[in-house]
């Protein structure tokens, strides 16, 4: 159907090709038909940064990012940060619905018999800095996991593949929190399955020599929602990296530990510490229009602003915004938020960011939140790696799934020099 094709003519040949259309795509590889003659390799797609490439087809997440809506198989985001709990939205990312009663009993519990770490893991983590960034922690620690399961090499097995899912979801908060006390020189604290995941996870970071330890639950659920909002983006440079590294069959220890470096950058999970530095650095509400005459100088960049897919308001940042007056109001206040509210006033009227459609993002309150509730800010992209850990393993799954998807390797535009020899060595005869 001519609705359904898109008809490209070569100048160079004068030769016409349909190229069918589906889903808003055109296959990649149909353009190879397009030759000047039979020996021709055929035309490519030259995308760096895969900024108009669809690399997979997904049912896990929807991003409509004109309009700023995000959804999980189908529900809106501020549905399912509002009304469930972390582990029910992880069971419905991997899954593709939300649980019933029994599932969800049998996944929490699964989980929870997983929490604990060999140890061994211990004794290697015990062998890092007392200063190592906590992030470098985790993903050498969750790379490593790799050696003490073998059997995940098996990841064709639908069932091998489950247990490593609940293994390292049940495992990251524990690494998570080894990681920090190690930096403190805390002695590490042992799981407690009677708790939820976030309030384990609030356990094994806070406890000290209380025998039981009893979080704040406004803080706990607060935690909680902040692990929904951050649990899949599609495919962001950290998931991509998790499918990539998975589509060659490593396991997915050491495909987690690629996509938690990914995620480790400035420009991605990072980006929450960088903004907290960014708002102590302004350090006052005086002095933020000359920060933002940097800003568009281009000396600095407005941390926590502009996103690839986002040109409206990232409908996490509008949830965390609301969140941060919460935990500001248990916790009390403090004068970053202030700074974080008026940039954000200010910004959001200049020409600069309206014309360039650039919006806070997720990691633009969810610093603030975690400062506010006494995390280091090393500690910031450790919290974005726990429940990403969720969205990366479903993903993975979803790939090994797919009859279409096979190693990854892109193509590439050659720049360098033609055919030419070392000193002292004869072309050969013929050449
Ligand atoms: N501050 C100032 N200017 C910006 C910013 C910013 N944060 N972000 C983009 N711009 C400008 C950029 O300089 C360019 O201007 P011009 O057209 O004059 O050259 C224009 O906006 C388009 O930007 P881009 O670099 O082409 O956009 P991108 O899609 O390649 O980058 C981004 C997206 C998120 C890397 C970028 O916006 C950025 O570096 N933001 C700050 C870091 C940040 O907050 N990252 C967290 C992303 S959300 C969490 C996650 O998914 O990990």
């Amino acid at each position: 159907m001519a609705s359904d094709t898109l008809t490209v003519t070569d100048n160079r040949t004068g030769r016409q090709y349909e190229l069918p259309i589906r889903d808003g795509t055109i296959p990649s590889m149909e353009l190879r038909k397009i030759k000047t003659s039979a020996d021709d390799f055929g035309l490519m797609t030259y995308d760096p940064a895969f900024m108009n490439t669809a690399n997979c087809r997904s049912a896990i997440t929807y991003i409509d990012g004109d309009q700023g809506i995000l959804r999980h198989r189908g529900y809106p985001i501020e549905e399912l940060a509002e009304n469930k709990r972390f582990l029910e939205v992880a069971w419905l990312l991997y899954r593709g619905e939300l649980p019933t009663e029994a599932q969800y009993a049998t996944w929490k519990s699964e989980i929870t018999v997983h929490t604990m770490v060999h140890e061994n893991i211990k004794k290697l983590m015990e062998g890092f800095r007392y200063d190592a960034h906590p992030m470098g922690i985790f993903l050498s620690t969750v790379g490593a996991l790799s050696t003490f399961y073998p059997d995940a090499k098996d990841v064709q097995n639908e069932a091998s593949r489950h247990l490593q899912i609940l293994r390292l979801v049940g495992k990251v908060p524990t690494i998570a929190a080894y990681a920090y006390r190690h930096h403190l020189g805390l002695p590490y604290v042992l799981p407690d399955n009677e708790l939820s995941y976030t309030g384990n996870f609030l356990n094994m970071l806070f406890k000290r020599t209380e025998p039981k330890y009893t979080g704040n639950p406004v803080l706990e659920r607060a935690l909680d929602i902040l692990f929904i909002l951050h649990a899949d983006h599609e495919q962001n440079c950290s998931t991509t990296t998790m499918r990539v590294i998975g589509s060659s069959h490593a396991d997915p220890y050491v495909s987690l530990a690629g996509a938690a470096a990914a995620l480790y950058g400035p420009l991605h999970g990072g980006a929450n510490e960088a903004v907290l530095r960014m708002l102590a650095e302004i350090g006052s509400v005086s002095h933020i229009p000359e920060f933002i005459r940097r800003v568009k100088a281009g000396e600095v960049k407005l941390m926590g602003f502009g996103h690839r897919i986002y040109k409206s308001y990232d409908p996490r940042a509008k949830i965390l915004k609301d969140m941060a007056h919460q935990v500001f109001s248990v916790l009390g206040t403090s004068a970053l938020l202030d700074i974080a509210i008026e940039l954000e006033r200010i910004a959001l009227s200049d020409e600069y960011f309206v014309s360039r459609k650039l919006y806070p993002n997720v990691d633009f309150y969810s610093g603030l939140i975690y400062q506010a509730m006494k995390f280091p800010m090393e500690m910031f992209p450790v919290l974005f790696a726990i429940p990403r850990t969720v969205g990366w393993l479903a993903q993975w799954d979803e790939m090994l799934r797919d009859p279409e998807q096979k190693i990854a390797r892109p193509r590439q535009v050659y720049t360098g020099s033609d055919l030419r020899h070392l000193a002292g060595v004869r072309e050969p005869v013929g050449a």
